[in-house]
């Protein structure tokens, strides 16, 4: 089977009450460890590369090793654009074997965010490729951008149908509290999401996919880790996992997951070192830190996305 578009994971989602994980991927180990996973789940997968990943290792690499994944396991994967900032970084993209794109104009003017989605969404459509829009901004450090909590805004239904609408759009990420990296909440704050906005959002857009980026959980079991082998993140603190499944049994259908993918490698790692302080040879470091993609992939599935055995 060829890379896929997320037309159908998304249809089958929506029906089946589940998400579909969207990882992001910087390096083979990164890919091996999400699709061993899959593979072992038989769940459909969804892998994003940002520009930073395509700064850090080349798209042609990234695109020939998830290609290399489609093939070795047989599983229905996009290979997805994390927060396309323009319409040449999606075109080359759309242009460059990718199947999905995103185009972020969520920090736009509402019209401009229109205008430059619909010119994506025009060329995308053309080339058999899918688009993810967005609407309302979430905090949190992506790439040298850096949003304040201040300046964050939630999504206003108000504007869905219009924007989906004007644009031609296939999913929609919106803003309702989840934020970007592994500081989401302040220590002593009550972890919530506006579940209200995306009912609203629902009714707006009946059997329409909706797209949660930032929900990230920061387990604090791998915070622990880190710090407990000489790392130092005081007050990390993610969305609650149940919270994030009973999104998924509503109209979000695409779940963003970084930030735990990399607090699991590097507790990895570091435990590594500590407990192996002369080994040199990377094959022997990036082994757990594969395993702990697998396991934590594993464990979304399992726990958040409800994704296992939909493949
Ligand atoms: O939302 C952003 C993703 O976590 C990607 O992060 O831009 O550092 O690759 P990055
Ligand atoms: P996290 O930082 O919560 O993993 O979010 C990742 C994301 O939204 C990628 O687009
Ligand atoms: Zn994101």
């Amino acid at each position: 089977m060829p890379l896929v578009t997320t037309t159908k994971m998304f249809k089958d989602a929506y029906e089946g009450g589940y998400a579909v994980g969207a990882f992001n991927v910087n390096n083979m180990e990164i890919i091996q460890g999400i699709v061993a996973a899959g593979k072992k789940l038989n769940a459909p997968l969804i892998l994003q590369v940002s520009k930073g990943a395509r700064a850090y290792a080349n798209h042609l690499y990234l695109v020939k090793l998830v290609e290399a994944a489609v093939e070795e396991s047989g599983l229905p994967i996009a290979l997805h654009l994390d927060h396309g900032p323009d319409f040449e970084t999606c075109k080359a993209c759309i242009d460059g074997g990718f199947t999905s794109v995103m185009i972020d104009g969520s920090s736009l003017p509402y019209e401009e965010n229109v205008a430059l989605t619909k010119k994506v969404v025009d060329y995308a459509h053309a080339h058999g490729v899918v688009v993810e829009g967005e609407l309302g901004q979430l905090a949190g450090v992506e790439d040298e951008v850096s949003v304040n909590a201040e300046d964050a805004s939630y999504t206003n239904p108000d504007q869905v149908e219009d924007f989906v609408k004007r644009t031609g759009v296939d999913s929609l990420a919106i803003a309702i509290g989840t934020s970007h990296g592994a500081y989401k909440f302040k220590p002593g704050q009550k972890p919530q999401l506006r579940f209200d906005i995306l009912e609203e959002v629902s009714k707006r857009l009946p059997g329409f996919p909706i797209v949660l980026h930032g929900a990230s959980s920061v387990i604090p079991e791998f915070v622990e880790e880190i710090n407990k082998y000489g790392g130092s993140m005081p007050d990390a603190i993610g969305i609650p996992e149940d919270m994030l499944r009973q999104a998924a049994t509503m109209a979000v259908c695409k779940i963003n997951i970084d930030s735990d993918l990399r607090l699991a490698m590097t507790a990895a790692i570091r435990k590594h070192f500590v407990e192996h302080p002369s080994d040199f040879d990377p094959r022997q470091y990036l082994r757990p830190a594969r395993d702990a993609i697998e396991g934590m992939v594993e464990h979304k599935i399992n726990t958040v996305l409800g994704c296992a055995g939909k493949a």
